[in-house]
């Protein structure tokens, strides 16, 4: 065996990153760390790590240091240089050389441990693990080398490696870059091709290089990396963003268990975290049954209910929302089961709970759906269910008899969870029973329920509401928001009394 004399070694190279102008130092070091700044060729490691300067600056200087600190992001600063060996062995070994050696070869994510070797066709480089530091192998145990040596020729060579900025992973590199004891916020909502973060008052200072560094390690996904500004005030329940890197547009697409929804995540709400919310309360809904959802945003329940075959009357305040809930219905092939309304949700039940006059009018509200598809329905259903082919197809195999909403609704969707509780009284004489057919609707109402609350006091506002007793309701914990308050869905039967009302009195909740 020819052995080649060296001495494996890995170079620490200190990063430095700029802010503002100030060069920053490498960072302290602390008991793992050479005392020198890691520049003993011997010292093994990675990178050494800095900490961004930060001074208090006007707007305007703020604005520009952020820019010089993120285009200052030294990427070579990250290099981190191996002296390893490697073993040439003719190529038609590898197989088995590999299984010897099983544990003595570099275990380095996203690096081939036996390449190419640029001397010869016939021959290939094993690399060996960091651990083997010396030319004659003597790292490895005998019952390894012999029966190696046995097997063919081998040369030890040495084998430098550089692992650069694209190697390594956000974390890692955010590591490097942040205070020690800060949290490196790697995990973030992701909406399409949007990075959604919520960083925190010590974290913002390095919010750009922050935005910087996952942009690039989640590429081409990742197109856009916003943080959140504030607390949502609006009732639209749209978060401020601020968008640190990447393009501004958030015009994007997601799916959700075969849905796809395209919405502009800067106008409409949207909550990936809500999925299985969406699947499970869809999933209680049976083909052919008429739904109303009174806060629909752009139809993550409406739209999967009504490719599962039901008739969808879907509202919602932000016009925004109403306009992606459309597209959505069309993107999924269901427009003509999603009527979609932009009111109030008061107003939306009452509209289209309302028994039409005579003429066919409504006699309060008026819709915005795109087809005024329930007056229709009224006076043409026959035409309705055969003209339309792509209905019948979809939902072939069984044969709607209600759906119009004043007649009968099997479900009511309420996810606005920070107020549904205080629309159910609209509920109170809603129902006109002499027009009704059939049981009352399930009523799902999303709420949150804090620390000082309890189930209990929940219900009894519902039923101070609805002015009647609830019977049989179901709590169903949705998740958790904070420390101190969880989501809730409360399901429930309309109760009879609430249809007892006289309904000339109602309409004023
Ligand atoms: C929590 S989001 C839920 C959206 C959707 N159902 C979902 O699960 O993603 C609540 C929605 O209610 C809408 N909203 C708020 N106040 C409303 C009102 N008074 N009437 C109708 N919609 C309202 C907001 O625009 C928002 O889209």
């Amino acid at each position: 065996m020819d052995v080649a004399a060296g001495e494996a070694s890995a170079a620490r190279t200190a990063v430095l990153l700029t802010g503002g102008g100030s060069v920053c130092p490498p960072r302290e070091a602390h008991p793992a760390e050479p005392k020198d700044g890691g520049t003993n060729p011997t010292s093994r490691g990675e990178v050494g790590s800095c900490q961004v300067a930060t001074k208090p600056l006007s707007d305007a200087d703020e604005h520009r240091g952020r820019e010089a600190e993120v285009s200052l992001l030294d990427e070579s600063k990250f290099d981190v240089n191996l002296q390893l060996w490697s073993l040439r062995i003719p190529r038609e070994h590898c197989t088995s050389v590999g299984r010897l050696l099983h544990g003595y070869m570099l275990d380095r994510a996203r690096i081939k441990p036996i390449v190419e070797d640029p001397t010869s066709e016939k021959n290939r480089l094993v690399i060996l693990s960091e651990k083997i530091q010396n030319s004659d192998l003597s790292e490895i145990p005998s019952h390894v080398l012999d029966p190696l040596k046995g097997l063919c020729n081998i040369e030890a060579v040495p084998y430098s490696l550089t692992l650069g900025y694209s190697y390594w992973g956000a974390d890692h590199i955010l590591k490097q870059i942040l205070p020690h004891g800060m949290e490196v916020p790697t995990s973030f909502e992701t909406v399409g091709h949007v990075a959604h973060l919520n960083l925190t008052e010590d974290q913002l200072p390095y919010k750009d290089v922050i935005a910087k560094v996952i942009y690039d390690k989640n590429q081409p996904i990742i197109q856009t990396v916003v943080n959140k500004i504030g607390t949502i005030t609006n009732e639209f329940r749209v978060p401020t963003f601020e968008v640190l890197a990447g393009k501004s547009d958030m015009v994007t697409e997601v799916k959700q268990y075969g849905v796809t929804f395209k919405l502009d995540y800067s106008l409409v709400y949207w909550n990936s975290r809500l999925e299985h919310e969406h699947i499970r309360l869809v999933s209680l809904f049976q083909r052919g049954e008429t739904i109303c959802d009174m806060f629909a945003g752009i139809g993550p329940f409406s739209i999967p209910a009504a490719r599962k075959g039901c008739h969808v009357y879907a509202n919602d305040l932000n016009p925004d929302s109403v306009h992606y809930l459309r597209i959505n219905a069309n993107i999924n092939k269901v427009e003509d089961r999603v009527f979609a309304y932009n009111m109030d949700a008061r107003a939306f039940m009452h509209h289209v709970m309302t028994v039409p006059d005579s003429d066919g009018m409504q006699k309060t509200g008026e819709a915005v759906s795109n087809e005024d598809h329930y007056h229709k329905l009224a006076t043409d259903e026959k035409e309705v269910f055969q003209g339309n082919r792509n209905t019948n197809k979809r939902i072939r195999g069984f044969h709607l008899t209600v759906f119009r909403p004043w007649e009968h609704v099997d479900h009511v969707i309420m996810n606005l969870p920070a107020s549904a509780l205080d629309f159910l009284g609209v509920f109170k004489g809603l129902i006109q029973r002499e027009h009704w057919r059939g049981s009352l609707p399930w009523i799902h109402c999303y709420c949150f329920i804090r620390s000082t609350e309890t189930k209990e006091s929940i219900l009894s506002k519902a039923e101070s509401l609805l002015s009647t007793k609830i019977a049989d309701p179901i709590f169903h914990r949705v998740r958790d928001v904070a420390p101190n308050k969880a989501m809730f869905c409360l399901s429930f039967k309309l109760p009879t009394e609430t249809c007892c009302r006289d309904v000339n009195n109602v309409g004023a909740e």
